[in-house]
């Protein structure tokens, strides 16, 4: 047995018996002092220090917590000891600094910690989100304003299912870079629980937001005072255009649509609203794949049509799956139409869409 294998042995063994009285319920101070005991018989090892800053976390003694993290931090990796857990020394400590530290009110001190751990990208991706969202706390507490929309949604973002993907806010993000695009006002259809309003009323706090929803919740805006929320039917097009001559005098420079996902009510949502943006404003329908779902109300699994050339002539047509959001998206083509001259297409419609963007999940129509 060589020398660093017994030096280990005389801290594991402290070590298993304060882990055992942990299990069996004894008090946090019993506990607590039998990890410090650990720690002290093996100063080469942080097990010890992770295991009491763990414990006090649980129990609200973030001070304590944030002290013993601390400590651990100091501790050098010598190699692989007996029963050493590497991901203590990866990332799990720097966690409890972490969370301790916020607590205590060590809010710079979380923010260095968890862009350590995102930044060495030692933890499991699982855990990311988690540490991503401990960041933007610390930032908020701090007083930095999120850089970008994917940022800001680390802090506002949940697992509930009709909220958009974190990945929407990435999209975003580029489409504005790539047209130095900043928006001074908003109009969202499509609220739910707040989620993408606080996203972007947190990254731009001079964004007059109207945000409208056919069903309205108790939700709390009052951090954000340049946002309004609205009850509002994106079928009712007299209703939607009040809304804009009221609170959008000098027009709209992003509307997004991401509310029933149908067809027809996004269609009259764009008919009644698209006039009220500006040049160079853009246009957002999100998730317009619902028009390729057998379950979604005006949807269908997707469906080929054949064109073949008729009687020796070029077929004139192109039939394609048109079903709901997605018959939507492709009539918005037409709309982006640019024949020139225009004196040989006088039925041409006329050009209102400049660029037309249709990705996954989102098309974006930039006003001409
Ligand atoms: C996908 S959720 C919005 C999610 C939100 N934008 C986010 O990313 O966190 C869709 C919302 O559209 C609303 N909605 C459904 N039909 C609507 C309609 N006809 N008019 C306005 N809102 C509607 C629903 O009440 C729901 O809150």
């Amino acid at each position: 047995m060589g020398a660093n294998c017994q030096i280990d042995k005389v801290f594991m063994t402290p070590l298993e018996a304060a882990r055992m009285l942990e299990s069996l319920g004894a008090s946090f101070e019993e506990v607590v002092g039998a990890y410090l005991r650990a720690s002290e018989s093996g100063p080469h090892r942080a097990e010890a220090l992770w295991a009491a800053s763990r414990l006090c976390r649980l129990n609200n003694k973030f001070a304590e917590g944030y002290e013993y993290a601390r400590r651990g931090l100091t501790v050098e990796r010598h190699g692989d000891g007996l029963g050493a857990q590497d991901w203590i020394y990866d990332y799990g400590l720097l966690d409890e600094f972490a969370v301790n530290a916020y607590w205590a009110g060590a809010y710079q001190d979380c923010l260095d910690a968890c862009e350590r751990i995102l930044h060495e990208r030692k933890c499991p991706e699982a855990k990311r989100p988690r540490i991503e969202a401990n960041a933007a706390f610390a930032r908020q507490q701090l007083g930095i304003r999120p850089s970008s929309l994917f940022e800001s949604s680390q802090r506002y973002f949940s697992f509930d299912r009709y909220t958009k993907e974190r990945r929407y806010y990435q999209k975003y993000d580029e489409i504005f870079r790539a047209k130095n695009f900043s928006p001074a006002t908003m109009l969202e259809v499509g609220v739910h629980q707040g989620a993408s309003t606080k996203v972007f009323a947190s990254v731009y706090p001079d964004l007059k937001i109207v945000a409208i929803d056919l069903n309205t919740y108790d939700l709390d805006f009052a951090e954000f005072p340049h946002v309004t929320y609205l009850q509002a039917d994106q079928g009712d097009q007299d209703h939607l255009r009040s809304i804009c001559e009221e609170h959008f005098p000098q027009g709209i420079d992003l509307v997004i649509d991401d509310a029933s996902h149908i067809g027809y009510l996004s269609k009259l949502t764009f008919e009644a609203v698209f006039p009220y943006l500006r040049a160079g404003g853009l246009y957002v329908v999100e998730d317009w794949a619902t028009g390729y779902l057998d379950d979604w109300p005006d949807g269908s699994h997707y469906q080929e049509f054949a064109v073949a050339m008729h009687g020796g002539l070029l077929p004139k047509r192109f039939p394609s799956h048109d079903c709901g959001m997605v018959g939507f998206i492709k009539s918005l083509v037409d709309l982006a139409d640019d024949i020139k001259p225009r004196v040989r297409a006088p039925h041409t419609r006329t050009h209102m869409i400049r660029s037309l963007e249709v990705s996954p999940g989102i098309a974006i129509a930039e006003k001409a």
